[in-house]
């Protein structure tokens, strides 16, 4: 290993940025360098240096990430790439293990990623965390609504400047009752939530704004684009939903209607939707909306006392999970949570963390509900030696809904 690993000086940013840019097959867009900036902090970013040339980047946001009745802080790893001249000698490794140590001497007690590969990062400790349906597409012929006894609000386009006024409200809301969202800060809404159009993708019209409104609050909202096209005189454009949110399932049950009432067009797309999505119970035929699964939220545990603590759980009862971590050990040991709806409390009692839950698998009780993390809890209850409920997994792991998008882009 000939290079060095170091945050970018002010001058380097450039050169850090055309790296990212070109490990993932793009000419470096100079508006790309300013707007990272604007929400990036430089001392957050790291770089990999091979005789003065960036050959290598990784970021790490600051926010809080909303896990089960609760919000951690949390690195949110980004602008992970390594140049096509020097992959495979082990740049990313060293970024990773960088990263990693920094995060954990930040105080973070987990860090997350969308990763461009799933299989990349599973050997640096991250474990899947959430899932979600990556497109949800619909034939306009196939929208008929049942309709909803709690449909309400008023949708009204709005400007740019309504929309970041407004929205941010809503996108609060709902992290409170949703797991796996980050704060979002204004400059991230500028660059990325509510992002200004200066170019148009052909075909596309730029980005509609639509606020749903009751008793004269900010409800919920979308922003979409059209492609208007034509077929023998026939409309075959398409909408595409890119964000869609509401405060409670009668607000996104409002929206659903407001989008599927768009005229000239056949078909609706919607991007990064949570595996709950109202649409599907809205709709007279879900089975029409075809829907591609995918992991989603990829999450690294470096504290699990904090991460534990940090969230409710369903029903009472008192857990020892052992945990290994074969990348740089942050988070290996032994840990005695005792949790209920009502808060929890978890300490390192001393121990091996000897291998029990497999690579990769620490990320998953930090957010996760459903069968996966409960075998995991089954799991590390069977591992545990002494003390505990004895022989059955005492702690339901499952407490709210988990999934959605909208969050940090592919590490
Ligand atoms: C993914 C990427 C960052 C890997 O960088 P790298 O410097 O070549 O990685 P390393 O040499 O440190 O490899 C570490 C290990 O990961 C494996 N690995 C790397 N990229 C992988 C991939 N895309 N899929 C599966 N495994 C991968 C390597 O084979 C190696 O395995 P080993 O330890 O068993 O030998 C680089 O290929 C890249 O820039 N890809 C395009 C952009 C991208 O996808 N970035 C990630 C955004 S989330």
């Amino acid at each position: 290993m000939t290079f060095e690993v170091r945050a970018p000086e002010q001058e380097e940013l450039a050169a850090f940025f055309s790296v990212n840019s070109i490990a993932f097959g793009r000419q470096l867009n100079p508006e790309r360098v300013e707007g990272g900036m604007r929400f990036a902090e430089r001392e957050r970013l790291l770089g990999a240096f091979d005789d003065g040339r960036c050959i290598g980047s990784a970021g790490a946001f600051r926010f809080d990430l909303s896990v089960p009745g609760g919000s951690l802080s949390c690195a949110g790893v980004t602008w992970v790439g390594v140049l096509p001249t020097d992959r495979r000698r082990g740049v990313l490794t060293a970024l990773m293990t960088e990263q990693l140590r920094r995060v954990r001497a930040w105080g973070e007690p987990i860090a997350a990623l969308w990763a461009s590969e799933a299989p990349i990062y599973g050997r640096f400790g991250y474990g899947l965390a959430t899932e979600h349906f990556d497109e949800v597409r619909l034939a306009r012929v196939h929208g008929r609504l049942r309709g909803h006894p709690a449909a309400r609000g008023k949708p009204r386009l709005v400007t740019r400047e309504e929309a970041l006024a407004a929205w941010p409200a809503v996108w609060e809301a709902v992290r409170g009752q949703r797991a796996g969202l980050h704060t979002r800060s204004a400059a991230w809404w500028e660059e990325r939530g509510v992002p200004a159009q200066e170019r148009e993708e052909p075909g596309w019209s730029k980005d509609f704004f639509v606020s749903l409104e009751a008793d004269g609050a900010t409800i919920g909202y979308a922003r979409y684009r059209v492609r208007g096209e034509w077929e023998h005189g026939l409309p075959a454009g398409e909408v595409a939903v890119h964000e869609l949110l509401g405060i409670d399932g009668g607000a996104e049950a409002a929206l659903w209607e407001y989008i599927l009432g768009v005229d000239l067009v056949d078909r609706v797309t919607a991007y990064r939707r949570p595996l709950d999505e109202t649409l599907l119970h809205l709709l007279e035929d879900p089975r029409r909306a075809v829907r591609r699964p995918s992991d989603a939220l990829f999450c690294r545990v470096l504290d699990p006392a904090a991460a534990l603590e940090g969230r409710r759980y369903a029903g009472e009862g008192r857990l020892v999970l052992e945990v290994a971590d074969d990348f740089g050990g942050y988070a290996a040991g032994r840990f005695a949570l005792e949790a209920g709806p009502g808060g929890a409390r978890c300490r390192a009692t001393g121990g091996s963390g000897r291998p029990r839950a497999g690579r990769g698998r620490a990320g998953q009780p930090a957010l996760r509900a459903g069968e996966r993390a409960r075998a995991l809890a089954g799991r590390a209850h069977r591992g545990q030696r002494g003390g505990g409920a004895g022989g059955r997994c005492a702690l339901p792991l499952a407490a709210g809904a988990v999934g959605a998008g909208g969050l940090v882009g592919p590490g």
